[in-house]
């Protein structure tokens, strides 16, 4: 009898919750941030700012705007680039959409938060907290975009992975804050120290880097790559998934 070329213990892998379409809750998470925290800034009126602005520097709401700009880019275009499907049919909007999130997404959002990070409210354990977070977000995504051009699809698709830890870290420290909240013993002087101070500048990108890097470990076994980021070229965009 002939053998079906899916045995059933993959058949069943193939159907565990990880391989379904979780590009829809992603891109429902993403737009919904987007939904709440980016329609007050709308008006461009610094008088009425959502947080308050430094008045000590003219820039800041600028900056903050141009910030939150770039990263809207950044959402719209993470969710493009990590969409199998996409990749698989349409590898130059693969391309086109991935300059963009380097280019006008990732990179000037991260380095205009280096400016807030000066005009903000942060202390000085904030600032440097969020100063490596805006550091790794610059460097993950350019290592990706380097070993994209070099060919280099293992690597460029780990950086990758680990530049949307870096750009989804604004969701996880949301969470993360709501989750304080919640934590018994916990006065409202701590959890508002630790909301700016602590989730967002240290906590949080940190679980998104462990939870990226868990996941590198399990595809990379899963892929039988014994030296994972070592440059083995796969053949192509369609690939890197
Ligand atoms: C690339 C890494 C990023 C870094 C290092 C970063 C850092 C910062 C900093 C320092 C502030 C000012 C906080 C304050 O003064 O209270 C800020 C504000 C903000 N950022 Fe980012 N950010 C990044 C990416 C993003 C992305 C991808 C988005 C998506 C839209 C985003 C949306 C916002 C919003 C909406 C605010 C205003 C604060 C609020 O309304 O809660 N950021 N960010």
């Amino acid at each position: 009898m002939a053998q079906s070329p899916v045995s059933p213990p993959a058949a069943r892998r193939a159907r565990r919750w990880w391989n379904r379409p979780w590009i829809i809750p992603l891109a429902v998470l993403l737009g919904a941030f987007v939904v709440w925290k980016v329609p007050p800034w709308l008006n461009f009126d610094p008088q009425r700012s959502p947080i308050p602005m430094n008045p000590e520097v003219p820039l800041h709401y600028a900056m903050m705007t141009l910030h939150i700009g770039f990263g809207v880019i950044t959402f719209v275009t993470v969710c493009l680039q990590l969409w199998p499907w996409l990749r698989a049919r349409h590898p130059a909007i693969h391309r086109y959409s991935g300059r963009l999130y380097v280019f006008a997404g990732m990179i000037p959002s991260a380095l205009l938060s280096l400016g807030l990070i000066l005009a903000g409210p942060l202390t000085v354990f904030g600032q440097i907290g969020t100063a490596i977070w805006a550091g790794l977000s610059i460097f993950t995504t350019v290592m990706g975009f380097v070993r994209v051009r070099q060919r280099r699809f293992a690597e460029h698709r780990r950086w990758m992975l680990y530049s949307f830890a870096m750009a989804t870290n604004v969701i996880t420290s949301r969470a993360v804050a709501y989750f304080v909240l919640y934590l018994p013993g916990i006065g409202p002087d701590i959890i508002s120290f630790t909301r700016f101070q602590v989730e967002g500048p240290w906590l949080s990108w940190m679980i998104n880097l462990a939870l990226v890097h868990w996941w590198l470990r399990r595809t990379d076994r899963k892929r039988g790559r014994r030296r994972p980021g070592l440059g083995r070229a796969v053949p192509g965009p369609a690939q890197v998934g």
